[in-house]
């Protein structure tokens, strides 16, 4: 089995099951989550895990409940009240085929699904309790105010207006780096690791987390949708600022190129083999999708 299809199978076995007057909300968690994806955050968890000695059985369920709240911020991101995209992950949104109301509350129950399942493996597993709680507050602080929701706030506030760079870069590292944070984090912190792997494994998120905005910038310009499988020129069509609209994309492309060998040198603290999250990085760096 190799990771995606590892993630995979743990992810849909939290997929709830019998509730007969819910199935519409069911069907609709069950559609976003087995839509496909790359699956990036559960895989640096994972990796990172690995890398400071740690089990996949035990990093798993920590995976998952990124995945969920990832999904669910994807959900929402493409209401019409957000960016109105009809598309994702080469499929109609989940508002296109399930209805807005039932789209914001299957956002709303793969958070809540996030928790219960973070929290279910620290109580099951009670040698490693402390760890998914702190686990469970890593994931809690970077995903709300001060994470992937206030970047999307300022995402939204930035719309119809000129931008500068440091409130992009305020936005990016939030609305995405946050999350992308989170997982580096989370994957050393449950395998146990000390607080100077844990420094570095964010400071190697942080950069790849804003590398990965300025890819997805650039794809929004240069990509289609068919190979994109969301709709290219959203980010114009919504008027916002973005690295690609304040520096172009050979600069943009630079930046990418800085913030990923930088993320990389992040790894020189770590004893392990880091060969698979050096491939990781330079492959989203250089990504189609
Ligand atoms: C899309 O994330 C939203 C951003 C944060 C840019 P991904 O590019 O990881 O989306 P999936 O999970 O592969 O569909
Ligand atoms: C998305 O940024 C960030 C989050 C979903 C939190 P975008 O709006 O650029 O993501 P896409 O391009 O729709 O995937
Ligand atoms: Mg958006
Ligand atoms: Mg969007
Ligand atoms: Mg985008």
């Amino acid at each position: 089995m190799n990771d995606i299809e590892l993630i995979e199978n743990a992810l849909y076995g939290y997929i709830p099951k019998d509730l007969v007057f819910e199935k519409n909300l069911v069907d609709s968690i069950e559609y976003s989550l087995k839509a496909g994806g790359k699956r990036i955050r559960p895989r640096l968890v994972l990796e990172f895990s690995r890398l400071c000695g740690g089990g996949d059985k035990e990093a798993l369920p920590y995976a998952c409940a990124l995945e969920m709240i990832h999904t669910y911020s994807l959900i929402h991101d493409d209401l019409p009240c957000m960016d109105d995209d009809d598309m994702r992950r080469g499929k109609p949104s989940n508002h296109k085929v399930y209805g807005e109301d039932i789209a914001l509350l299957a956002g709303d129950a793969l958070q809540s699904l996030a928790f219960e399942t973070m929290s279910k493996a620290a109580i099951t597993d009670s040698r490693s309790a402390l760890a998914g709680v702190k686990c469970i507050n890593i994931l809690s602080s970077y995903c709300g105010t001060a994470g992937m929701v206030g970047g999307q706030v300022i995402d939204l506030e930035n719309e119809n207006k000129q931008a500068d760079l440091e409130s992009v870069t305020e936005c990016n590292r939030k609305k995405t780096g946050a999350l992308i944070k989170a997982a580096c984090e989370m994957g050393c912190t449950i395998a146990g690791a000390d607080e100077e792997k844990i420094l570095a494994a964010r400071k190697y998120g942080e950069n790849i987390g804003i590398a990965f905005q300025i890819v997805d910038d650039i794809l929004d310009v240069t990509s289609s949708d068919e190979e994109l499988g969301k709709p290219v020129g959203s980010d114009a069509e919504n008027n916002k600022s973005t690295y690609v609209s304040l520096l172009g994309i050979d600069e943009c492309k630079c930046r990418v190129d800085k913030l990923t060998a930088e993320a990389i040198e992040c790894l020189n603290v770590f004893d392990g083999d880091t060969t698979a999250l050096k491939e990781l990085s330079l492959k989203l760096s250089d990504r189609k999708k």
